[in-house]
């Protein structure tokens, strides 16, 4: 496989730390040319904290991290702590890092980077509301027929949405920023709730994890038990869902996913849908696709995937 360029944009959270120590369990196939902090689970402040937590947990502090957009384009904030915890990554005794961000900020360094790689090597992976990347579109038109691929966590459609009946959280908190991506020509793939619902962090799928005895996988068993109670309670189920590993999982093994290639349009308007993804599953609209939209994982293999990077770190 070749090794993939790659920019993590992300609100850590629990479960985007799992997906960066998965990125960084994989240094063969993914070279991770920066991480950018978006406000989302918790304001940027703790995201662009817990996310140089992450690098450091996984001795990366050379990592590059970027901060980005304070809030959502056009809304007030909407932030996540009844699930994460007061600092987004509740659950495990860590140090401050002590890694400072970088003086460009994340929206800079998209462009930056895009512009200097050549054509259709950066592939993004956002783990968190779509501010960040809609904000360099819009600054700087020209990116969008640059970028390999943006893969992303968010959105729902079978299942229907997480934080309102309709809206799954990252498009909910920035309805705006993922209608330009979606509208942006980027080619899209998508890991809805429809996928990551799949994703259950079931005791024996965990305790492989655990079994790895190493410091970091050990603090991530500590933040998915932390993480996983509010879903546990929500949905009754053996563990919580794990939400945006798909996505590094997808770079790794994209045979462990199937979907299908849709049309998505994005919901800004109505008080009762806003932040809803419109899937044309079926292909009624006649409306020309621009994302493929996953459905189905291997669970099991995703699992076993995210267990052996981790024990690589
Ligand atoms: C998404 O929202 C966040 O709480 C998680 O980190 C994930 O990115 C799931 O809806
Ligand atoms: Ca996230």
């Amino acid at each position: 496989m070749q090794r993939r360029k790659i920019i993590i944009d992300t609100d850590p959270g629990q479960d985007d730390a799992a997906a960066i120590m998965m990125a960084f369990g994989s240094p063969d196939e993914l070279d991770v040319l920066g991480l950018c902090a978006v406000a989302g689970n918790v304001p940027l402040s703790f995201t662009s904290r817990n996310l140089r937590i992450v690098c450091e947990l996984c001795g990366r502090p050379d990592a590059k991290v970027y901060e980005g957009a304070l809030k959502p384009l056009d809304r007030p904030q909407v932030t996540a702590e009844h699930v994460h915890g007061k600092t987004g990554l509740d659950g495990a005794e860590l140090p401050e890092p002590t890694m400072q961000p970088q003086s460009q900020n994340a929206i800079d360094f998209i462009i930056e980077t895009l512009r200097r790689e050549p054509e259709g090597t950066v592939t993004l992976c956002t783990l968190g509301p779509l501010t960040n990347i809609a904000t360099a579109l819009t600054k700087a038109p020209d990116i969008a027929g640059r970028v390999q691929e943006l893969v992303m966590m968010g959105g729902g459609f079978f299942e229907g949405g997480n934080i309102t009946p309709a809206a799954e959280f990252n498009i909910f908190v920035d309805p705006d920023a993922a209608k330009i991506v979606f509208g942006s020509g980027i080619p899209i793939v998508m890991m809805p709730l429809d996928v990551t619902h799949q994703l259950l962090t079931t005791k024996a799928r965990v305790s492989k994890i655990a079994a790895l005895g190493t410091r970091p996988a050990q603090v991530l068993v500590e933040w998915l038990a932390f993480f996983e109670r509010f879903d546990i309670e929500k949905y009754g189920s053996d563990g919580g869902p794990l939400h945006d590993p798909s996505v590094i999982a997808y770079l790794l093994k994209p045979q462990l996913f199937s979907g299908r290639d849709c049309n998505v349009e994005i919901e800004t308007t109505s008080e009762l849908t806003v932040g809803m993804t419109v899937v044309d599953w079926w292909r009624v609209s006649g409306r020309k696709p621009n994302a493929k939209v996953m459905r189905d994982v291997d669970a099991d293999g995703f699992f076993d995937l995210l267990a052996d990077r981790v024990g690589r770190l």
